[in-house]
């Protein structure tokens, strides 16, 4: 079977998880932007893999609309964000980011990656200083725990990736 690992990341962290998976599934690691129409033509089966920006999965829409124009394709996908993994993560970003009937066919994997806010372009900076300002202007007792979080990796680049979390991608790849 010959893998396609294709990602769109913005400061480097989903790019990091593409390569792991590529290289223990032996497939290729391709940025989605880079890729040409034909070169979908040479794969059996894709793990595509975006970053989340608003519980939205980055470049999916356009990868989905790649993924139209093959005959039958065979995909999985891995968000990747800052967010610490929890039980009930996986199930928000499938019903905000598959269709119904993509969800009973197509499994979704989430990953922490990590926070570098001077990486980020002006808009999405913008974006997290509003954010920022939101969270500071609630009393300390009203913070959620993923505001507190956020608040904590905001001024230094933090990373949580870890190779082993992959893991369960992998085995399931290798099941089919
Ligand atoms: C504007 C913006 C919105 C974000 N929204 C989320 C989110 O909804 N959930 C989350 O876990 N992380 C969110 N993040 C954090 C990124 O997903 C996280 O930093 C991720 O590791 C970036 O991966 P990348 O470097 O591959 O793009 C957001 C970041 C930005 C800049």
């Amino acid at each position: 079977m010959r893998i396609a690992v294709v990602y769109t990341s913005t400061t480097g962290f989903t790019q990091k998880y593409a390569k792991w998976i590529a290289e223990d599934l032996d497939g290729d690691c391709l940025a989605l932007k880079d890729m040409k129409i034909e070169d979908f033509y040479k794969y059996d089966f894709f793990v595509y893999g975006g970053s989340l920006h608003a519980v939205g999965i980055n470049g999916l829409k356009e990868f989905k609309e790649r993924m139209e124009t093959l005959e039958n394709p065979k995909w999985i996908v891995f968000a990747v964000g800052a967010t610490p993994v929890k039980d009930d993560v996986v199930p928000l970003l499938m019903s905000e980011n598959l269709t119904k009937e993509e969800q009973k066919r197509i499994k979704l994997f989430y990953f922490r990656g990590g926070f570098d806010y001077d990486a980020l372009n002006f808009k999405d900076k913008m974006m997290m200083l509003l954010l920022k300002l939101k969270i500071k202007m609630k009393p300390q007792k009203d913070r959620t725990p993923d505001e507190k979080g956020m608040i904590n990796v905001y001024d230094q680049r933090t990373d949580f990736s870890q190779k082993k979390s992959i893991d369960r991608l992998v085995a399931y790849v290798r099941s089919l």
